[in-house]
């Protein structure tokens, strides 16, 4: 059974088609990160236009690149949120249209439970891949969501059986990224290039706060972010001759984005190193301790900060001292893309969950 994925959640506009829930036929990707970069993250306006120009083009490259007409999808699923509601719009309009003048069941599917099941995907025939069907997670498993736009830990039982054992309180993990990387002048999205110059520093240079919020699975990454601010500032001031003051920007403004010349590549590496480190060492030992607490034996890590590559090792090394299966997305399956929409729709479609033709998104949208 084929089905045609849609995200449009946030600035990529994605569409995919996926075999059966797991094989990925074809898989299309059109960011608009060189559009937002200059402005240092999303402008929504910008990427709902974006949207509008690219949706059918991709949709339609979805469907070339896996050889099917629309006559040979068993149903459309798109994401309804949660997104920028511009986006999602796009995304939600473009789909009924669709499913509505070519009479084809509709399906709605959240993104984070899209994130979920993208560790239930595999590239197939698209990379050469020999194994096949792909070994996926059984049920039950400790979920761990780290995106640009949220960082949750789910106990899952089943399709649909998620109960949420903790999120963010304040910014996500991504957001963290994003928002160091503006402070170090080192641009948006901040996780890829921060992951980078970590790997060349010390982790161990300086000692930021572990946001560990015991007592809960909640998680806090803002003062680990104002950190990095202080660090900074301290820095700038111990450097002569004086900087000029502060600008009002704040941590928003990306305050010392020009004025970075008072820290030296190598000290800017420890600290890209020692925020990860930090980063880190939160969401494995958060998510160990939540294996603990429900006593299971499975791990699945998603969402664009699963593609950062120390997490993915220390979840694994945590696994692994654990005799626990720890399952992560290929690295082009973590961050947004819609194989993992028409993956979870393809578990609607089972239950024959099927979404109405008045369907509309939502920016908040809990899973
Ligand atoms: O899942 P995603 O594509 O979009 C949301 O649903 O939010 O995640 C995007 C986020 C961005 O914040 C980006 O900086 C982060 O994922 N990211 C990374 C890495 N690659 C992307 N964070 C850490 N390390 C990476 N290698
Ligand atoms: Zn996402």
């Amino acid at each position: 059974m084929l089905i045609l994925g849609i995200d449009t959640s946030c600035d990529d506009t994605a569409a995919a088609v996926v075999e059966n829930g797991s094989k990925i036929i074809s898989n299309i990707v059109s960011s608009q990160t060189d559009i937002h970069k200059k402005y240092g993250g999303i402008v929504p306006e910008l990427a709902s236009r974006r949207h509008i120009e690219l949706i059918l083009p991709v949709v339609d490259e979805a469907l070339k690149g896996a050889g099917a007409g629309l006559e040979d999808v068993s149903a459309v699923a798109v994401c309804h949120g949660p997104g920028l509601i511009g986006s999602l719009l796009i995304g939600c309009s473009f789909a009924k249209a669709l499913c509505f003048s070519k009479n084809i069941p509709l399906l709605a599917v959240n993104h984070l439970e899209g994130h979920m099941f993208s560790c239930f995907l595999k590239e197939g025939s698209l990379a050469g891949e020999t194994e096949f069907p792909p070994r996926i997670p059984e049920f039950p498993f400790i979920s761990l969501i780290a995106s640009g736009g949220h960082t949750s830990l789910y106990r899952v039982d089943g399709f649909g059986k998620y109960r949420e054992l903790g999120r963010t309180r304040d910014d996500a993990a991504g957001e963290a990224y994003d928002k160091v990387s503006k402070l170090l002048g080192l641009g948006y999205p901040g996780g890829p290039v921060i992951d980078k110059l970590a790997s060349e520093g010390n982790p161990k240079a300086i000692d930021f706060p572990r946001p560990y919020l015991p007592d809960s699975f909640d998680f806090s990454f803002s003062g680990l972010k104002t950190a990095v601010l202080h660090y900074l500032r301290a820095e700038e001031q111990k450097s002569a001759p004086p900087q000029p003051p502060l600008g009002k920007g704040g941590i928003e403004g990306g305050v010392f984005s020009e004025l970075l010349n008072f820290c030296s590549t190598a000290l800017i590496k420890n600290i890209a190193a020692s925020f990860q480190a930090c980063m880190v060492d939160v969401l494995v030992r958060k998510t160990e301790w939540a294996l603990k607490k429900e006593g299971l034996r499975r791990i699945t890590l998603s969402g664009g900060v699963s593609a950062n590559s120390e997490l993915r090792k220390r979840m694994k090394e945590m696994g692994d001292e654990r005799e626990t299966e720890v399952f992560i997305p290929s690295i082009n399956l973590c961050t947004d893309n819609a194989a993992m929409i028409a993956s979870a729709g393809y578990h609607h479609f089972l239950n024959k969950d099927f979404a109405e033709i008045d369907l509309n998104p939502k920016a908040c949208l809990p899973l």
